[in-house]
């Protein structure tokens, strides 16, 4: 059948919202009960270190699975955009593998990688949307992302598969490694196979996204702050919302906004903190008050205990689902999509076919 837009005004909106079943589609995949099912081969007992190579959204998806394989695995994990490491000529363990992220599966930069990686790794993964591509055809093992066909240059849902592939595979380095009793690889499925309907529940944003949208459109400059493995979430709103809406926006860590950027801090810079309620969180909270003292307008994306706990001075909260354990990212990928969506729809800008950009960059 062709692709079109649903009844949705947009692609970007139909691909955002299908997310809740394409989530559902790859997990059951690749979890069955309590088993997780992977081809022949994806034994992570040998290996010694990680390397993940990707560009743009699917580089972003590839540094939150850094934080998952290194705390659920304990596995090393090198992180590194593929125009940089194919040129660097890093030095590879035999033992490790490397992971290739890609929705299209043909970005020059790393099909070239993969090429520099290949007879250096164990064994190289492809982590990939399209399953007749090169990236799919040249590694030695290529992991469907089953979102399918994503139509909107930026990505949305195969971002989030991306995620719930690499969370499958983090889940079983820890299995093979022998981090988690069965106990706690139960806990942690469960939370993986909770995604699906968190996800759903965080579609529901997109009024209030809606409404913010409004407000942050008519901003020069937005800062994004997150923590952990919601530090990649922050620099993927601030990549989309610069992709779709043309205004300029950056992701840092909250812990290194007094390294540089709350210099840039006023009346009029948004700051958007994601940051779920977690044990980190008080020290979010501190660097909010840091802004709110230098009058930045804080959005702060939580759940229902996080905003409580943040008090009076926000300028707005954004109420997200409570659950999802280390999975939560995927979850708060919904509305960092949301309010870049909804922030180029309230400027006009062409949402599914922004200037300058395009969906597969098969040239340098
Ligand atoms: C382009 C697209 C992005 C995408 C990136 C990597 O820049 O506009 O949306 O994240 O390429 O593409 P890939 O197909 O390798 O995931």
């Amino acid at each position: 059948t062709a692709i079109d837009k649903g009844g949705y005004r947009h692609f970007m909106a139909k691909e955002i919202a299908e997310q809740p079943a394409v989530l559902g589609d790859v997990l059951s995949h690749y979890i069955k009960g309590d088993r997780i099912v992977l081809p022949d081969g994806m034994d992570f007992s040998e290996v010694d270190r990680i390397t993940l190579v990707a560009c743009g959204t699917a580089y972003l998806a590839g540094y939150v699975a850094k934080y998952w394989f290194e705390k659920l695995a304990g596995l090393p994990c090198d992180l590194d955009v593929a125009s940089e490491f194919r040129y660097r000529e890093p030095p590879l363990s035999e033992k490790s593998w490397g992971i290739f992220v890609s929705q299209s599966g043909e970005t020059a930069d790393t099909l070239a990688a993969l090429h520099y990686a290949r007879g250096k790794v164990a064994k190289t993964v492809g982590v990939v949307n399209v399953g007749t591509s090169a990236i799919a055809r040249d590694t030695d093992t290529a992991l469907p992302t089953m979102a399918g066909v994503e139509v909107c240059v930026a990505s949305s849902k195969a971002f989030t598969c991306q995620l719930a592939v690499l969370a499958v595979l983090a889940l079983k380095a820890a299995q093979d490694r022998g981090m988690l009793d069965d106990a706690a690889l139960a806990r942690h499925l469960a939370d993986l196979r909770g995604i699906p309907a968190l996800v759903n529940q965080a579609l529901s944003t997109a009024d209030d996204c809606e409404k913010l949208a409004e407000w942050l459109s008519e901003s020069a400059d937005v800062l994004f702050l997150g923590r952990g493995p919601l530090y990649p979430v922050a620099l993927e709103g601030a990549l989309k919302l610069k992709e779709l809406s043309y205004i300029h926006a950056e992701g840092y860590a909250s812990g290194e906004l007094k390294h540089g950027p709350i210099a840039l801090i006023d009346q009029n810079m948004p700051v958007v903190v994601v940051a779920p309620r977690d044990e980190l969180f008080e020290k979010t909270v501190s660097n909010m008050q840091e802004v709110m003292a230098r009058h930045g307008q804080v959005l702060l994306v939580s759940d229902a205990a996080g905003i409580e706990e943040a008090g009076d001075g926000i300028h707005a909260p954004l109420t997200m689902p409570t659950g999802g354990g280390l999975f939560q990212p995927i979850v708060y990928a919904v509305p960092m999509q949301y309010l870049a969506y909804f922030t180029a729809v309230a400027k006009g800008t062409d949402v599914d076919q922004p200037r300058n950009l395009a969906k597969s960059v098969t040239v340098e």
